[in-house]
């Protein structure tokens, strides 16, 4: 079953946001991380995970095989519904659905995602991989996804009343540090206490810069072929006239703000046409098109977000390294 959100990730939504991001002045323009997730994109997005300079993803599947044993057995119930937040392709959900089914407690999966290609292929291959898995794929923002699937829930006889919801892949780093506090105060809004509701979040946590800088700058060039798809979704969706090999990718770690910065250069002074706007835009030699942030967080932070937004940090699974961390979080 799948529920598709008309206006996410549609070309207005996308059309209007360039026209915004891009008419700004000399090193003002950026554009929103969110739009990276096109088809190819999402492609893109998977082989960086692969990539051995991209610990994130490594180290999460790390934690997740060993403590999901734990974080399920620990949720005491007999049935719940599993909320995901950016499942992308769903590849780490698979270990803790692996769990709930092996304890024998029913589940209910509602991944949320941006990308409605990504959602239909995982839960197409979580379909086929766990039989008798009842799954609703609802593409949208994840705010309005909440939201419905809530609803659901409530209104549904059926459907497990125990929420469980994740947000993995560090994803919550590309949230400005406002926006995350107020991501934690919505979700806690549909958390409940009788049903002692779950919320597990993942962080990358602060490191050794040059750590952080080298997986955003795999060798391979994967990270630079996702950021650059930026341009080529505007000439495929909006008629633009970028020619991708006139800019570079740059990634640095920008340690007053505790976050990596990811930026599209111009290589020369340039103009580029994009039709479905009527628009030209000019770009000087240098310029940077600012297109992501990934803030990095230590756990003191995280303990302080969690108070904040009325939630408690009940247990964290870190790696042995400690360089990234899986929060359990509960209503206070
Ligand atoms: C999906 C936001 C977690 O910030 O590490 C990976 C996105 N950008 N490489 C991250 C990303 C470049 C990723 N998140």
């Amino acid at each position: 079953m799948l529920e598709q959100e008309r206006n996410v990730g549609t070309q207005e939504e996308f059309a209007a946001h360039i026209r915004n991001g891009l008419c700004q002045g000399f090193g003002k323009k950026w554009i929103n991380p969110k739009f990276f997730y096109d088809r190819t994109g999402s492609c893109l997005f998977d082989q960086i995970c692969l990539q051995p300079e991209y610990y994130p993803t490594r180290i999460e599947i790390e934690i997740l095989k060993r403590y999901s044993k734990d974080i399920i057995s620990n949720l005491k119930c007999t049935s719940a519904s599993m909320i995901e937040f950016g499942s992308g392709s769903s590849l780490k959900t698979g270990i803790i659905l692996e769990q709930f089914f092996s304890q024998g407690i029913r589940v209910m999966y509602f991944p949320i995602d941006i990308s409605n290609a990504a959602l239909v292929s995982s839960v197409r291959r979580l379909s086929s991989e766990f039989k008798n898995l009842d799954i609703m794929g609802v593409s949208s923002e994840y705010l309005k996804g909440i939201r419905k699937i809530c609803s659901f829930i409530d209104a549904s006889s059926r459907t497990p009343k125990k929420k469980v919801m994740i947000f993995l892949g560090s994803s919550i780093g590309n949230f400005e540090p406002d926006k995350t506090r107020m991501f934690l105060k919505s979700i806690e809004q549909y958390m409940q206490t009788d049903t002692d509701d779950n919320l597990f979040i993942s962080f990358d946590l602060e490191k050794d810069s040059h750590i952080l800088e080298l997986a955003y700058n795999d060798r391979a060039g994967i990270t630079s072929k996702f950021n650059l798809n930026l341009l080529n979704r505007i000439n495929n969706d909006l008629g633009g006239t970028f020619n991708v090999s006139n800019f570079t990718h740059y990634a640095r770690y920008n340690k007053t703000n505790r976050r990596i910065e990811m930026f599209i250069v111009s290589r020369y002074d340039q103009k580029i046409h994009i039709r479905d706007l009527g628009q030209t835009i000019s770009l000087k030699k240098n310029e940077r098109i600012h297109t992501e942030n990934s803030y990095k967080y230590s756990r003191q932070e995280i303990n302080h977000l969690a108070k904040d937004s009325g939630l408690v940090v009940a247990k964290e699974y870190l790696d042995a390294k400690g360089w990234f961390d899986l929060v359990s979080l509960s209503k206070r």
